[in-house]
């Protein structure tokens, strides 16, 4: 199931259906909490920075552009990797943000590595999220600073927000967020910090509903081909995701600590 889990979630974060949807950058808030979080950890040009899932490398080329940092981007998605790349060279970034591709329970950079980690709306979807955060650790330095933005849950949701593809769209494995401060506690991270931003969520939700619908619409005319999306399924994760948020169950969070 892990695995299952893991390669599932970069495909479709890979796929063009997923662009259709979120548009470049694969969470809420976009890039407003982006440098949001770049700010709480301080960053500044000359700090070295990994961003664990960077996805098609929106992240890193923005903090490289608004802090002047050098940013490694890591994902478990061949493509997005590839596309991230291209699109840093082409952003004229491509000395300052790097990308590979590697499994965030498992990073590659020696221990001590870079000043700050961060790690966007993906947390959630890590099967082990305690070797995660362990990781995460050790390739800081020491009074390294991490930050993660991601989804927060109640314990007790709806059945329609288990399953694979609630699992793909971040909600069934996501945690409260106390929980995720747990995992970090114990990987050595501390002063932790926390602020809410479950607004981000329930715009990112409103939007997601819209664009399912007109997606749904031009498949029907056949002006796009969408194959293997189950719509009717897809809708109803939204509208479920929707009633989430409205009812406090779902939420959005950034997080941020030092390594002791
Ligand atoms: C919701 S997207 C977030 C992407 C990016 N951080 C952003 O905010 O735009 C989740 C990303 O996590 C990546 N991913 C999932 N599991 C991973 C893992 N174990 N290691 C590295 N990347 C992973 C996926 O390929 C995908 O790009």
């Amino acid at each position: 199931m892990n695995g299952d889990v893991k390669t599932c979630c970069a495909t479709f974060y890979e796929s063009d259906f997923a662009r259709m949807l979120l548009g470049d950058s694969f969470h809420p808030g976009g890039l407003r909490l982006t440098e949001r979080l770049g700010e709480k950890l301080g960053l500044r040009a000359g700090m070295s920075v990994l961003d664990v899932a960077s996805g098609k490398g929106e992240t890193a080329i923005f903090l490289t552009q608004r802090f002047g940092c050098e940013v490694l981007g890591v994902d478990l998605g061949e493509e997005n990797v590839r596309q991230a790349m291209a699109r840093a060279t082409e952003a004229g970034v491509g000395h300052l943000a790097r990308f590979e591709r590697g499994d965030a329970e498992g990073l590659g950079a020696p221990d001590a590595t870079f000043d700050a980690v961060l790690c966007e709306c993906a947390f959630c979807t890590f099967p082990d999220k305690r070797r995660a955060a362990a990781e995460f650790a050790r390739v800081l330095r020491p009074s390294g600073q991490l930050g993660m933005s991601d989804l927060t849950r109640e314990l007790d949701l709806p059945a329609e927000l288990q399953g694979l593809l609630a699992w793909v769209a971040c909600i069934a494995d996501a945690r409260p967020v106390q929980e995720y401060a747990g995992y970090l506690k114990a990987a050595g991270i501390r002063d932790l910090y926390i602020e809410t931003h479950d607004e981000a969520l329930a715009e990112m939700v409103l939007n997601i509903q819209g664009k399912l619908l007109g997606a749904e619409l031009m498949s029907r005319l056949q002006k796009i081909p969408i194959e293997g999306v189950d719509f009717a399924k897809a809708k109803q994760l939204a509208l479920a995701a929707s009633d989430a948020v409205r009812s406090g169950k779902l939420g959005y969070a950034l997080v941020v600590g030092q390594r002791a």
